[in-house]
């Protein structure tokens, strides 16, 4: 009895060995819209490898980037769905959770990417960390990309020179507001049609980074880059509170330290790529570089600027203000 006992024993502790040796690690779908040659993308990938290195074989980071998994009008729904676990949305792109994070598509807001991060890690930019914990969002974390420049197929000196074109905008009330504050018509679509949009002539212009603009090729099939730095183009990196709370603590903290680490390394991605793409593109001679003098930028301020009145009662007068603090 005593022997059958044992041998029972022994064949469960072989199954459970083997099962062990079985078992898969947990996957971390990670999808985003971009190319991965962006800090987006670069940081993506860092992320992956700093998890997979610290939790070998227990956890591993899948990346799907260019919109292959999920794009602009699914990646949010999908991450509640759990059907991915990290998305990394442009800010201007939560409108439906929440409305304080259009703070960052107030045109002329910041003066430059050291305000914004400022910003970000002050006590009112980490609180809108959380502000769409109630309906099941979690934020993780801020990464730049950088400052949003004006292109289109005709040099924009004046706000004028922008009225009655066609503008492609990301799915923001705030931006819409602000091309139709200088007459121009905004068109939100999302991120993966924006090549074609343009090389169609479906739309005239866009505003994106020089590292969209460049990794992207939208430079290839506009004449013209106003280089207006007129907003922002950050992300903020989400989870869903679902599988999040799911995770063990001890393996939470090795995953939240990682993507912190990654989103250091993004950021400094960001900095760099934001010159050398810009250089990138002026060296190709396909689109010509816009200078404004500081009385042609002045226009953009003046005709732009009224926008912020529309939306503050649904941003907060105390986060604007908040926001203007951070510029020195
Ligand atoms: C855009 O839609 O233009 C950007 O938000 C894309 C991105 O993720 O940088």
């Amino acid at each position: 009895k005593l022997f059958a006992l044992t041998k029972v024993t022994a064949l469960a502790a072989l199954l459970g060995a083997s099962f062990g040796a079985l078992a898969e690690p947990v996957e971390i779908k990670f999808s985003h819209v971009v190319a991965e040659n962006t800090p987006k993308g670069q940081m993506a990938l860092k992320f992956k490898s700093l998890v997979e290195e610290r939790l070998p074989g227990e956890y591993k980071v899948s990346v799907f980037p260019n919109s292959q998994l999920f794009g602009d009008n699914n990646e949010l729904a999908a991450l509640l769905l759990n059907d991915v676990q990290l998305v990394a949305p442009s800010l201007s792109k939560f409108e439906r959770y929440t409305k304080k994070l259009q703070i960052f598509d107030l045109p002329f807001l910041f003066d430059d990417m050291a305000a914004v991060d400022r910003f970000q890690q002050s006590e009112a930019g980490q609180k809108l960390l959380n502000s769409m914990n109630r309906k099941g969002i979690v934020g993780l974390g801020y990464l730049h990309n950088g400052m949003k420049q004006f292109s289109a197929n005709n040099p924009l000196h004046l706000p004028k020179d922008a009225e009655g074109e066609k503008f492609r905008i990301m799915a923001s009330d705030v931006i819409a507001a602000q091309f139709d504050a200088i007459g121009a018509i905004p068109v939100k679509k999302p991120f993966s049609e924006v090549f074609t949009l343009l090389q169609t002539r479906a739309i005239d212009g866009q505003e994106n980074t020089w590292s969209n603009t460049y990794s992207k090729k939208f430079y290839e099939v506009q004449s013209h880059i106003t280089e207006s730095n007129h907003g922002v183009l950050d992300y903020m990196v989400v989870t869903s509170d679902t599988f999040w709370k799911g995770l063990p603590k001890d393996k939470r903290d090795v995953i939240k330290k990682s993507l912190d680490e990654a989103i250091a390394f993004g950021n400094e991605i960001a900095a760099a790529k934001d010159e050398e793409d810009k250089q990138a593109i002026l060296a190709s001679g396909r689109s010509t570089l816009v200078t404004l003098t500081p009385a042609q930028r002045q226009q953009w301020v003046n005709a732009m600027k009224p926008v912020w009145a529309k939306f503050e009662d649904q941003i907060g007068k105390d986060m604007i203000e908040a926001a203007l603090a951070a510029n020195k």
